[in-house]
């Protein structure tokens, strides 16, 4: 069994979940990219000393005890959760098949859900204490694709009422609200012109002008997943260079 802390990162072949997992090294010792394509999450996990890369579907409950119970296997303890996977749909209402909406949810929603009460189990039995932290969006304010931002807004809840529930174990849980960074997440589903507009109306509202990086979230997370952050719980730390104040245009 490897000796050190442990912190498990879904959605870990992504984009922000691979500089997440990069900067959580040092907090911790080892880190686990977590995600439903393995062979990415691999390819991330060559790229920085101290991970490895595990299967995981976060919507598949099996799935989820599996790997709770491979990373408990193997080494012995579990520190730090980040629930980093994420997937969009449609972004109209009209267009919105309510297949579309349950897999989101089972993705966004119930995926944190299930891997943080899996991972109440390992802390109920180690007595360690530990740290959750769930990225959710800027969005979950302002508005915007009704199914993505619902889920997001569900991540809030979840935080609140999770930070709540696991005081008592010496867990935080705590959310980080990232506005638009370029990743294939922000693509998708949209063309080139749809894609060309949405970032320029980005930077407009946004008073620091410039978009995120995965570096300024992944330093977020860092901060909320480090010794120094516990005594802080049910927050949602907003990454966004000012734009969570909704600025008049
Ligand atoms: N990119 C942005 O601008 C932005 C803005 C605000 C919030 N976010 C949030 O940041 C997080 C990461 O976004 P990203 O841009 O890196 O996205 P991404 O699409 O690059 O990465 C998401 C990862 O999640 C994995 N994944 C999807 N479904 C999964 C499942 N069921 N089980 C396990 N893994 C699964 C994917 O394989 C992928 O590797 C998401 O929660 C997203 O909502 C992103």
């Amino acid at each position: 069994m490897n000796a050190g802390r442990v912190a498990v990162v879904t959605g870990g072949a992504g984009g922000l979940g691979a500089a997440i997992g990069t900067r959580l090294i040092g907090v911790v010792e080892h880190v686990v990219l977590a995600d439903r394509n393995l062979d990415a999450a691999r390819d991330r996990a060559a790229q920085i000393p101290g991970a490895v890369a595990l299967p995981l579907d976060v919507a598949d409950d099996t799935s989820v005890e599996e790997f709770v119970a491979d990373v408990e296997k193997r080494y012995g303890r579990l520190d730090v959760v980040v629930n980093n996977a994420a997937v969009t749909a449609v972004r109209e209402l009209d267009a919105l098949q309510r297949a579309d909406w349950e897999r989101l949810m089972a993705v966004n929603v119930w995926g944190p859900t299930a891997l943080c009460r899996a991972a109440a189990g390992v802390w109920r039995g180690s007595g360690t204490g530990g740290r959750v932290v769930n990225i959710t969006s800027r969005t979950w304010l302002s508005g915007g694709p009704v199914a993505y931002v619902t889920s997001k807004a569900g991540v809030v809840g979840l935080t609140r009422s999770l930070a709540l529930e696991f005081a008592p174990l010496g867990v935080t849980v705590n959310a980080v609200a990232p506005s638009m960074v370029a990743t294939p997440f922000t693509r998708s589903g949209r063309t080139e012109a749809e894609y060309a507009a949405f970032e320029a109306r980005h930077l407009a509202m946004t008073p620091m002008g410039r978009f995120a990086t995965p570096q300024d979230i992944a330093e977020a997370v860092g901060f909320l997943a480090s010794p120094g952050a516990g005594f802080i719980t049910g927050e949602v730390l907003h990454v966004c260079g000012g734009a969570q104040l909704a600025p008049s245009p």
